[in-house]
């Protein structure tokens, strides 16, 4: 069989509501150009993350009834640490209420004025974190990972060199912990190998720093290691994801992504006293040990996700029909980040609109065309994102077209394909956009614009 089917089928569905045209520009106009502020009941196919926007299976949904709510020692804890306990191999597991707040723990244990984190890229929330403790985000991605058109299979591996230099240059003392993304979201959801891996821990292991992987997105980055690694094909998925984090000293892990959930996420630690350390932040600031701000029931649908997440007919399902997207839009000519990434395809907007230079931030005016042209929010990935507060503009000017998990059927997806095709044709016609409003850190959550 050519095609790979979607392994389940639709036992509740969501209502979409369709807007028209003039409507969408009133909203735009309302929301100051940025798609945060829109009302999600506003948009068609919101493709603005896979952050806990994916669809529970109904063994998590009979998991959210079982949830046991006590404060201390609750059944649904047990379930959700041994469950991870069996994937990771760790035995220092910590429920949090999502990925960035088992960042913020780490780094307040580990940042601080005077210390740099080097990491393949980082993410927003991650970086902010780093950079709020004091210490230096520094991202270090090989350079094929910054040529849009380069098709290397590993292309959110870490330039190994690059990090051999960074520790030379700034002393082993001053880098608390090597991050490694996995897959790497800001370099176009590409995943990293185990040959990577290896040697990244090797640096670590000569200089005696430990490695930290940031894990949301695990599950896929093993698949590609499955498809894509010398000697790889042939082994269990689970045994590649287990390889993965025995290489790690410690990882966050937000559970909205490969976790399969609406809202969770975890700290996995091996030192004993780092663990210790972290508990007592997480009782202070996010709850009890055996909950971590979650509710009892988001801690069954965590156990639950994080087991069907590793099933291969999902992950195949999952990887391929993100490549079916990015596939099509190269197919029609239109300029995406190559190869498509496991959990987003990324446009590569300042190809799409050349004649925007990137002060007047291209991705952004993207963004704005594609809810403007058919309600689809994507996000910028951009001078938006990471420019601003000193920082030097970003090597790429990406969209991202974020692909929730279990959630649209491919029509959504060939609707969004004709929209895209639609926009392309008529990209001379985009307008650039300047900042009206704009907060000191994390600005492209909040601020607003003006069309040129
Ligand atoms: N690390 C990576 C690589 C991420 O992609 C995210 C979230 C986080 C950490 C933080 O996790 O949201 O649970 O606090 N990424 C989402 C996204 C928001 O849209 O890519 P969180």
């Amino acid at each position: 069989m050519k095609t790979i089917i979607e392994p389940f089928r639709i036992k509740s569905v969501e209502p979409l509501r369709m807007t028209t045209r003039d409507e969408r520009e009133d909203k735009l106009r309302a929301a100051g150009f940025n798609v945060f502020h829109l009302h999600s009941a506003d948009v068609l196919i919101d493709l603005l993350t896979d952050s806990g926007t994916g669809a529970m299976s109904s063994e998590q949904w009979a998991g959210i009834m079982r949830g046991d709510e006590s404060y201390a020692g609750s059944p649904s804890y047990y379930r959700f640490r041994d469950r991870l306990r069996e994937i990771t191999g760790f035995e220092g597991i910590l429920p949090t209420h999502q990925g960035r707040a088992s960042e913020r723990i780490l780094f307040e244990l580990l940042g601080g004025p005077g210390k740099v984190v080097p990491n393949n890229a980082h993410f927003d929330t991650t970086r902010a974190n780093v950079e709020h403790s004091g210490a230096r985000a520094i991202d270090l991605m090989i350079p094929e990972a910054r040529e849009p058109r380069n098709r290397h299979p590993f292309k959110g591996n870490m330039d190994v060199a690059a990090l051999e230099r960074l520790i030379a240059e700034f002393g082993s003392d001053a880098v608390p912990a090597v991050m490694c993304t996995v897959t790497n979201n800001s370099g176009g959801g590409q995943p990293v190998s185990l040959e990577n891996l290896r040697a990244i821990r090797a640096v670590c292991d000569r200089h005696g720093i430990p490695l930290f992987l940031d894990a949301c997105r695990f599950a896929e980055n093993a698949w590609f290691i499955k498809q894509r690694e010398p000697g790889q094909g042939d082994r269990p998925v689970r045994a590649i994801v287990r390889d993965m984090f025995d290489l790690a000293d410690g990882a966050t892990i937000s559970a909205k992504k490969d976790g399969m959930v609406n809202i969770g996420g975890v700290l996995l630690l091996r030192d004993p006293e780092l663990l210790h350390r972290a508990s007592d932040v997480l009782i202070l600031t996010e709850g009890y040990v055996t909950y971590g701000g979650l509710a009892g029931r988001d801690l069954e649908a965590m156990a639950q996700g994080f087991e069907e997440v590793l099933h291969e007919d999902y992950l195949e399902y999952r990887v391929r029909s993100t490549q079916y997207l990015g596939d099509k839009l190269v197919a029609q000519g239109v300029p995406i980040l190559e190869p498509p990434g496991g959990h987003a395809v990324y446009l590569d907007a300042k190809a799409f609109c050349p004649h925007i230079p990137v002060g007047e931030f291209p991705g952004q005016a993207l963004t704005v065309a594609l809810y403007r042209e058919a309600g689809i929010r994507a996000c910028e990935i951009g001078s938006v994102m990471f420019g601003g507060g000193g920082h030097e503009p970003p090597p790429m000017e990406l969209v991202r077209l974020a692909i929730p998990r279990r959630v649209y059927t491919q029509s959504h997806i060939d609707y969004v394909i004709e929209a895209i095709v639609a926009v392309h044709r008529r990209a001379s016609e985009l307008r650039g956009l300047r900042i009206v409003e704009a907060p000191q850190v994390l600005r492209h959550f909040t601020a607003r614009f003006e069309e040129m």
